[in-house]
C-alpha cells in the first residue's frame, strides 16, 4: 500500500489568506498534529474584493488583512512566510488565466505583487488547489491511497487531484468542454443559481460532469467543496456514481488552511511540486 508523506512535526502558526471574486479572508493556520491542528486560532477576517478586482487595489486589500491578522497575539513572525490562494491557474508564481477575475491579472506575478505589498515572502497556489492539499491532509481525503479528486462548485468549478498524497497543481476541470461548452458555465452553483434550477435539475448537470472525470481518470474518491458542500444532502444522494463521493471536511476554511499549508511546505514533504 503506498503510503503518504509524513505531515509536519510541529506546530507552527502560520498565515492563510484565500483570494476570491467576492471576498478575500484570512486566519492564522495551526498546523503540525494532533486534534487542533488544521484549524484557525481565532477567527478568521474577511474583506469584500474590490471591484474592479485589479492587482494594485487586491494588493492593498491583501495587505489591510495581513496587517489585522499581525495585530493578534498569536501571530506568527512579522517577516513569515504567507500563504494565499487565488481563483486562477498560478504556474510558478504567475497568473495564468482569468475565467472569473479582472482579465487584466493574465500574465502577471501573483508573487511578486504580493510580495512587494507585504514586504515579506509569499507562496501562491490555485484556491482548489489549496482546499484539495487541506482536505487531503485535514480532511475528508486524510490518509486515503490513490486518486482523490477534490472539485470545488463557486462562481467557478476547481479541482484538485492528489495522487498518494502528492498534489498535481492546476487541474483545471471547470474548463474542460462537456456537451459544446465549458463545463464551470452549466455545472458551478453560480450555474444553479442564475438558471434557478432545483436541486434534482442541478443534480443531473452534476452527473454529467461528475460521469465524465469518471470515465476520464477513474479516480479513488471524489470530495466536494466550495459554498455548496455544506448542503451534501440537497445533491450527493441524486448522484449515481461507481466512485465514492463525500463532502468536504473543512468547508468555508479549506483555501486558508491549505494556503498556509503551501506556504509551509517542505519540498521533501510531496506535497507540492
Ligand atoms: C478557475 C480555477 C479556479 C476555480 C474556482 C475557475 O474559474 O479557472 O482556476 O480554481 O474557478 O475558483
Amino acid at each position: 500500500m503506498p503510503r503518504l508523506p509524513p505531515a509536519p512535526s510541529k506546530h507552527p502558526s502560520v498565515l492563510g489568506v484565500d483570494i476570491g471574486g467576492t471576498g478575500m479572508k484570512g486566519g492564522i493556520v495551526r498546523l503540525g498534529h494532533g486534534p487542533k491542528s488544521g484549524t484557525l486560532r481565532g477567527d478568521r477576517f474577511r474583506l469584500d474584493t474590490p471591484q474592479p478586482a485589479l492587482p494594485a487595489t487586491m494588493a492593498r486589500t491583501l495587505a489591510q488583512i495581513v496587517s489585522e491578522l499581525d495585530h493578534r497575539e498569536k501571530a506568527p513572525d512579522a517577516d513569515s512566510r504567507v500563504g494565499v490562494c487565488f481563483p486562477s491557474i498560478v504556474q510558478r508564481g504567475v497568473c495564468r488565466s482569468a475565467n472569473n477575475i479582472d482579465p487584466s491579472w493574465i500574465g502577471v506575478s501573483l508573487q511578486d505583487t504580493f510580495e512587494d505589498a507585504l514586504q515579506r515572502p509569499v507562496t501562491v497556489v490555485n484556491d482548489a488547489d489549496a482546499a484539495g492539499l487541506a482536505e487531503a491532509r485535514y480532511g475528508a481525503g486524510a490518509g486515503v491511497p490513490g486518486l482523490v479528486m477534490v472539485i470545488t462548485l463557486g462562481t467557478g468549478i476547481g479541482g484538485a487531484m492528489i495522487n498518494d498524497g502528492v498534489l498535481v497543481p492546476n487541474f483545471e476541470v471547470g474548463s474542460l468542454e462537456l456537451d459544446g461548452v465549458m463545463a464551470e458555465s452549466r455545472a458551478s452553483a453560480k450555474a444553479r443559481e442564475r438558471e434557478g434550477l432545483d436541486w434534482p435539475e442541478y443534480a443531473l448537470r452534476l452527473q454529467r460532469f461528475f460521469s465524465h472525470l469518471e470515465r476520464i481518470f477513474s479516480p479513488d474518491l471524489f470530495i466536494v467543496g466550495g459554498g455548496i458542500s455544506k448542503r451534501p444532502h440537497d445533491y450527493l444522494p441524486l448522484l449515481q456514481l461507481e466512485t465514492p463521493i463525500v463532502p468536504a471536511m473543512l468547508q468555508n476554511n479549506a483555501g486558508i488552511v491549505g494556503a498556509a499549508l503551501a506556504a509551509h511546505a517542505d519540498p521533501a514533504d510531496g506535497l507540492l511540486r
